[in-house]
């Protein structure tokens, strides 16, 4: 193992996984699919069953009151750590691939509702309307997308990657004079993807996003548990984001989006909760965020959602970010010194691109599986498939790829025993 210089952050909060604990001898390096939860997060849970348990919004005794109160002053506290402003409002949601599907589903019910603040949007979708993304997106990006555009005969473009995976500068140069006189509806890529761990530059989008009067969708999924995200500054008109790749629950997921578009859009579910009153004939629904909030929600999980980000806060999100650079350069330099073939951006494109620590690559030759399979042997977890994000699998003409990704409680020596099982992987298939 190597020495460095840098404080140790894995030492620091090792101790606070449980995890850990119950599976002492485990490299867990799959944080891209779900992270570990710390004990002050499962502590949040317990705590609401055993202290409160009531249902919000709905009891007028003390328990369900402050249950209400924990559970709604949490939306400032997700506010204040993505650093968004009034304008923005905080939906709960299951997962960013809710949030998606919400945005998807309710801007294909709307008519000319959003035109005061959306050019493009004098009307709903029409035959024709194209929808920008990106072949780096996660399914979640794509699947509502398609849903929809095969609805209502829309064109969905794509922006290419180069090989390392950023996305294209010149290829979306290209496609915004092409789309010159074409209605873009929507513009909606990943910040962060989970397969290369790039950090895009999300600028430009946005700024093609106003001229084209589209509204401008942000997945945050693997983005707010990675680095200190500025809402305000990448303005976007949504945002989501996942709870249990931050630390949090999973079934815990939040839409930021703003005021004026969420104002404007219909509710995506119906029932309890997201009305102000229901007549045989209609419905009078309730205001945002409440709209978009139908039935009882996963209280417990907002409790623990809570719990991670002050947690995270601690700690400093750009601690997380420069530990997790640190242990980037090493795996990268390792698993070259091994000859194992890692996609995305190489060591010395790190010096320009901007990458949280997810290490994708493959043993030229062997199965990601096979891999995958062996190093649990080794009681090393990482993941191998498509990791939802098949475009980018066809992209690099392959069908999967490995990959670890890593956290704040991994350290140089998780890397160490990932290379020396990989090593063992070789032997095996005498590569
Ligand atoms: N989207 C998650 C991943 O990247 C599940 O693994």
């Amino acid at each position: 193992m190597i020495t460095t210089e840098i404080d140790n952050l894995a030492k620091k909060v090792k101790s606070d996984f449980p995890f850990f604990t119950n599976n002492p001898d485990t490299i867990y390096l799959d944080s891209g699919a779900t992270s570990l939860k710390p004990q002050i997060v499962i502590d949040a849970i317990v705590k609401y069953y055993e202290v409160y348990s009531a249902n919000i919004h709905r009891g007028v005794y003390k328990a369900s009151m402050d249950a209400t109160e924990i559970y709604e002053s949490t939306r400032s506290v997700i506010k204040n750590f993505v650093g968004a402003d009034d304008d923005y409002e905080v939906i709960y949601l299951r997962n960013t691939t809710e949030a998606m599907n919400l945005l998807a589903f309710t801007l294909n019910k709307t008519k000319n509702q959003l035109a005061k603040n959306y050019q493009a949007w004098q009307n709903g979708f029409e035959k024709g309307d194209v929808i920008l993304i990106t072949e780096s997106e996660h399914h979640s990006n794509i699947v509502p997308w398609q849903m929809i555009a095969d609805e209502k005969g829309l064109e969905i473009v794509f922006v290419p990657i180069l090989q390392n995976g950023e996305l294209s500068q010149n290829a979306f140069a290209e496609i915004k004079e092409k789309l010159k006189n074409r209605c873009v509806k929507v513009v909606s890529l990943s910040q962060v993807s989970n397969v290369t761990g790039i950090i895009h530059n999300l600028e430009p989008f946005r700024t093609f996003a106003r001229e084209k009067g589209a509204v401008f969708i942000v997945d945050g999924a693997q983005a707010v548990c990675h680095h200190k995200i500025n809402l305000n500054e990448i303005d976007a008109d949504a945002f989501a984001f996942s709870g249990h790749k931050m630390l949090g629950p999973t079934g815990t997921g939040v839409l930021l989006a703003k005021k004026g578009l969420l104002d404007n859009l219909p509710p995506f579910l119906g029932g309890g909760d997201m009305i102000l009153d229901v007549t045989k004939t209609a419905t009078t629904y309730n205001k945002i965020p409440h709209k978009f909030e139908a039935g009882t929600p996963d209280i417990a999980g907002v409790f623990g959602l809570r719990a991670a980000i002050e947690y995270l806060d601690r700690i400093g999100m750009d601690n997380i970010l420069n530990w997790e650079k640190e242990l980037l350069k090493y795996g990268m330099k390792k698993l070259d010194e091994i000859g194992v073939h890692v996609f995305g951006p190489s060591l010395s494109d790190l010096d320009r691109v901007e990458k949280a620590g997810v290490l994708s690559f493959n043993i030229p030759g062997i199965h990601p599986h096979d891999v995958g399979t062996i190093l649990d042997e080794h009681n090393v977890c990482i993941r191998a498939g498509h990791h939802c994000c098949q475009l980018l699998m066809q992209a690099w003409n392959t069908s999967a790829t490995n990959r670890a990704s890593f956290y704040l409680y991994n350290d140089f020596s998780d890397i160490d025993k990932l290379v020396d099982s990989i090593g063992y992987v070789k032997k095996i298939f005498k590569k």
